[in-house]
């Protein structure tokens, strides 16, 4: 007889992981692709970052359970990154060291809502947030976001929709598909409306550190009840590591520590070692962030108009979000845009249906985290074979 396999709390496919597959393939047939598909930094963590790893694994230290809080050096180490980076003080025992920012959200979504709540999040947006919360039986509740409006979602229109109002929403600022970045006085904004209508905040802080020549506040800053969450994966360019922190207020830590026991134990020691090292270079970290608004502006300048379409500015993270909808008078469908990309031209980007949907067929979001002389081959490549493409189509 066959045996029981989850039907409701099923995640939905991840396109990005089926052009990783596919661009794997050609690798493995000698193909020269260009990786605009991924998310992650091409170049390695501070130098330092590695050397405290492998000085860790020498000594004993690292190699039993960790607490379930992680480490406290490296809680005091990030509670002195926040006075440092945003002249803003947070007590270490509110610092929550995870395995990667994804069980972040995994806490969080526990230890903060019940089976049955909602939960705002912005469409387009970072795919695991609604798989991860369908899994939980939370009901995401989408907030379209639009180029014109800087994809930036409505709280008014949130409010006026008719439906009661959320248990909770989540904002990613810089933002993934997007790279838009939230200014200061809107995160106040949303941490005041959260905390007058009783509604729980998640700020998805993650690409904080990558912005383009302006510096973002921490919505700590603004509230006391806000669940912060950040990561080592994309400013300290540590994502395979799996190390990131959340930041949860008072309330919530007894139940966190207790779910954190329960689902890992403790985020992993040799981690936290290197981890603690991360700081100390920001100089450094500040290379890399000048490299991905030169290759943004490589991108955005050189690559043809119509392929970027009506694109909101991106001044931070590493993505560029594109409008392909005017291509060949809007005939061109984004995954069969991307599939022939990568199979005729090498250079791989990920389809917007991850990101939303319902639009997402008429997006594309290119990862300029990589090389800038990449930036300007793939750019090249897409220059020279377009005309051809849409002659075709
Ligand atoms: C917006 C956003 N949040 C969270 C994550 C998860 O990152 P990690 O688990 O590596 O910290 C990602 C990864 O791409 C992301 O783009």
């Amino acid at each position: 007889m066959p045996l029981k396999v989850t039907s409701t709390n099923r995640p939905s496919a991840f396109l990005a992981m089926a052009v990783l597959s596919a661009t794997r393939e050609l690798e493995a047939e000698g193909a020269d692709v260009i990786h605009l598909e991924v998310g992650q930094p091409s170049t390695p963590p501070p130098a330092a970052v590695s050397d405290a790893l492998t000085a860790s694994l020498t000594t004993t230290a690292t190699h039993g359970y960790s607490l379930a809080f992680g480490e406290m050096p490296l809680r005091k180490r990030i509670a002195g990154h926040y006075d440092e980076f945003y002249g803003h003080s947070v007590p270490a025992d509110r610092i929550v060291i995870t395995p990667g920012s994804s069980l972040g959200f995994a806490l969080a979504f526990l230890a903060a809502f019940d089976r049955g709540d909602r939960i705002a999040i912005t469409t387009p947006g970072y795919p695991a947030y609604r798989n991860l919360m369908v899994s939980l039986g939370i009901e995401p509740v989408l907030m379209p976001a639009r180029a014109d409006e800087g994809w930036v979602p409505s709280l008014k229109a949130l409010a006026e929709s008719g439906e009661p109002l959320p248990d909770g929403i989540l904002l990613a600022s810089p933002a993934n598909p997007t790279g838009v970045v939230m200014n200061d006085e809107a995160v106040r904004e949303v941490c005041d409306w959260c905390h007058q209508n009783g509604v729980r905040l998640i700020m998805d802080e993650i690409y904080h550190g990558l912005t383009f020549g302006r510096k973002t506040a921490t919505a700590l800053a603004f509230s006391d009840s806000v669940i912060v969450v950040n990561s080592f994966s994309k400013y300290f360019c540590m994502t395979g590591w799996r190390v990131g922190w959340a930041i949860f207020p008072d309330d919530l830590l007894e139940t966190v520590e207790r779910l954190a026991q329960n689902l890992y134990i403790g985020p992993p020691k040799p981690m936290q070692a290197g981890a603690l090292a991360a700081f100390d270079d920001y100089a450094g970290l500040k290379v890399n962030v000048d490299r991905y608004q030169e290759n943004r502006d490589v991108l955005v300048t050189t690559l043809p108009p119509e392929f970027l379409g009506d694109m909101a500015p991106c001044e931070g993270a590493f993505y560029l979000y594109a409008d392909i909808s005017g291509l060949s008078g809007g005939g061109v469908d984004s995954v069969e845009l991307a599939d022939a990309m990568l199979r005729q031209i090498h250079v791989a980007c990920t389809p917007g249906l991850d990101f939303d949907q319902e639009q997402g067929r008429n997006h594309l979001r290119l990862s300029f985290a990589g090389s800038t002389a990449h930036m300007k081959e793939a750019s090249r490549r897409i220059n020279d074979w377009l005309p051809k493409f849409l002659a075709d189509h």
